[in-house]
């Protein structure tokens, strides 16, 4: 959730921590802080409740702080609200110590008594407040400050990245990871840490990623790593290899416009790479066929976005397979007992790779015999290392906290993963595989075709910007890509808007519908047409307003009932959310732009959900 860097060089070090923030910035966005420690051996925090530019503003973007080596955070509140005090970094009681923390410590209560009795006093109400005192605490013992982490991590329970400075060492930072992701990247003459690539990627493409339980020391020259057991280990280089250009907004007003831009490219890079001869080629997976045989039901486990990808997979993954197909929530599967067994296959999709519910629920269904195929978009992240098989999404870095192409990368791979296992099992006729094939070698020139014409769409969000509470409603199909598109709206609108599966509203919901209920109807489903626009006529007739969307084959029928109407190209059944969903990411973005919200950063959000 949180955003770490951290520098060791021998430039200033303050305002390359603030521009490593600032693309961190959508991981958390309630406040900043950066600590500097001077040659002089003083420690310098600066921190300010609210956007980094408040930050930014405070130390004359850094130019009012010496110093070449630093720490900074930007927060994604937990423990404590969003003020200056509970802001990162935090300075031990003896003021030689401060730390920056994503991530919660879960016994930090029990800690804080402990430190409380030994006459500590607490500043903040953080858990992090907590493993800076506590460090002080061991780093007085015999002022080490290496030992010190060692004692402080056998003693902290839950989940942490951290990045720790010490008055008394000028010249080196140290950094500890545990489910929380951390990174350190190494330049010329100086060397970082970053919670993501992003931070540091103007500086350095040369990274490790940390696994749990690691530590490392970092000065301007040297980066040494460390296991649990406090042994010397040597980690294997990446390289990245996506242009600094991608997580820059390239002229567009958000990110996430240009996101929604970009989906046609990131579409046909994540599916053609896989398409050899029109068949679908998955040289990157390690299953075999007679494993995909073998497999009696298959779950698929995801969060928010994700999870809404898995409904539509769980349609199009049953059609193509004839074997049961579960979606799963990832924090509710976690505590379910889920009757998950070795021969049950268990997709997991996550963007960010590293979204904490997703990530247990894994470990779970890992301890239980699963094989796990995950989807991730973050190369190197902590799903992908953990799982059996990877499949990415080459999404290229998604900055805006609402995801549009991560989603739709999401949804192409996995029902090319449908028409593979289909093809192995025999259940996808030939004729069928064929036409799906057609149709996706299609679907990014269709996509761009739809995001050419986008007028109407924008016309429609300034009629209807003004609503309080809105209805998506669909079947089959149409109900999964609903669900995507009421989430859309209201994470960066904040209008209150739920996904209902048309022929479920008589079952109580339609209760709600009055004169001027906004009503998005999603039509595009083909095979259940005609019973979706009962249901159309019926909310109709309750007073509701009916945006609708069809595409172009059933234009003219939807406009016999609906006056306003959003058109999408025709495609094969199981590929139409992909096509569907883009209308949808523009009338939120439009409707949030209209109500004059921050699209990019929503309220209350972030990008990457690494806490409970
Ligand atoms: C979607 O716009 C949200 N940002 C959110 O629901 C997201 O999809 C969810 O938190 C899962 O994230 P992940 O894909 O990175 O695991």
């Amino acid at each position: 959730m949180c955003g770490i860097v951290g520098y060791a060089g021998r430039e200033a070090a303050a305002p390359i921590l603030l521009d490593g923030l600032e693309r961190l910035e959508y991981r958390g966005y309630d406040s900043a802080g950066i600590a500097v420690v001077s040659g002089s051996r003083a420690l310098q925090v600066k921190k300010s409740k609210g956007r980094l530019s408040e930050l930014s503003r405070l130390v004359d973007g850094g130019k009012s702080i010496d110093g070449v080596l630093g720490i900074g955070h930007t927060r994604w509140a937990t423990h404590g609200e969003p003020n200056d005090v509970n802001a990162h970094p935090h300075l031990s009681q003896d003021g030689k110590i401060a730390v920056v923390h994503n991530g919660i410590i879960e016994n930090y209560v029990e800690l804080r008594d402990f430190l409380c009795s030994k006459g500590y006093v607490f500043q903040s109400e953080t858990d992090t407040e907590v493993v800076t005192q506590l460090l002080a605490y061991y780093y007085a013992e015999d002022n080490d400050a290496f030992s010190a982490l060692y004692k402080v991590l056998h003693r902290v329970e839950g989940a942490y990245a951290l990045g720790i400075i010490c008055a008394d060492c000028p010249e080196k930072f140290l950094a500890a990871r545990k489910d929380a992701p951390l990174l350190v990247g190494f330049g010329e003459g100086a060397n970082f840490i970053a919670s993501d690539v992003t931070a540091i990627i103007k500086h350095t493409r040369d990274v490790v990623y940390m696994e749990d339980g690691e530590v490392a020391v970092i000065t301007a020259d040297s980066v040494d790593f460390f296991d649990a057991m406090e042994e010397p280990i040597e980690k294997e280089h990446k390289t990245i290899d996506w242009d600094v250009s991608a997580a820059e907004k390239g002229g567009y007003a958000h990110f996430m416009l240009k996101e929604i831009m970009e989906q046609p490219e990131a579409v046909r890079k994540t599916a053609f790479s896989r398409i050899r001869d029109n068949r679908v080629c998955f040289d990157d997976l390690k299953i075999d066929e007679a494993y995909v045989k073998s497999v009696s039901k298959i779950y698929i486990v995801a969060c928010g976005s994700s999870y809404h990808v898995g409904v539509v997979g769980k349609y199009n993954l049953e059609r193509m397979l004839r074997k049961p197909v579960e979606v799963c929530l990832a924090s509710e599967f976690r505590y379910s007992n889920p009757l998950v067994d070795e021969s049950c296959l268990v997709i997991v999709i996550s963007q960010s790779g590293e979204t904490l519910d997703t990530m247990a629920a894994l470990r779970e269904a890992k301890a239980l015999g699963a094989h796990i195929l995950s989807i991730v978009n973050v190369v190197g992240s902590s799903i992908a290392r953990e799982s059996h098989d990877v499949l990415y999404t080459w999404a290229g870095p998604e900055i805006a906290v609402a995801t549009t192409k991560a989603y739709s990368t999401q949804l192409v791979l996995l029902n090319m993963l449908g028409m593979y296992f289909g093809d192995i099992l025999g259940t996808l006729p030939g004729e069928e595989y064929e036409s799906i094939m057609a149709e996706l070698l299609l679907l990014p020139e269709k996509m761009e075709r739809l995001l050419s014409n986008i007028e109407d769409i924008k016309r429609f969000a300034s009629d209807y910007f003004n609503h309080n509470s809105v209805f998506f409603i669909g079947r089959n199909l149409d109900y999964a890509m609903g669900l995507e598109g009421s989430l859309k709206l209201k994470e960066i609108s904040y209008i209150h808007s739920e996904a209902y599966a048309s022929g479920e509203l008589k079952h109580g919901t339609i209760s709600l519908i009055e004169n001027g209920t906004l009503v998005v109807a999603l039509g595009t489903y083909a095979p259940l047409f005609d019973k979706a626009m009962s249901n159309v006529v019926e909310v109709k007739a309750r007073g509701a307003d009916v945006l609708a969307l069809a595409t172009e084959k059933n234009l003219a029928e939807m406009k016999k009932t609906v006056e306003n109407v959003m058109v999408v190209p025709e495609t094969h059944t199981v590929l139409q959310p992909s096509l569907g969903v883009v209308p949808l990411q523009l009338f939120s973005y439009y409707v949030a732009l209209l109500r004059g919200c921050d699209i990019d950063k929503p309220r209350n959000l972030a990008k990457s959900v690494t806490v409970e």
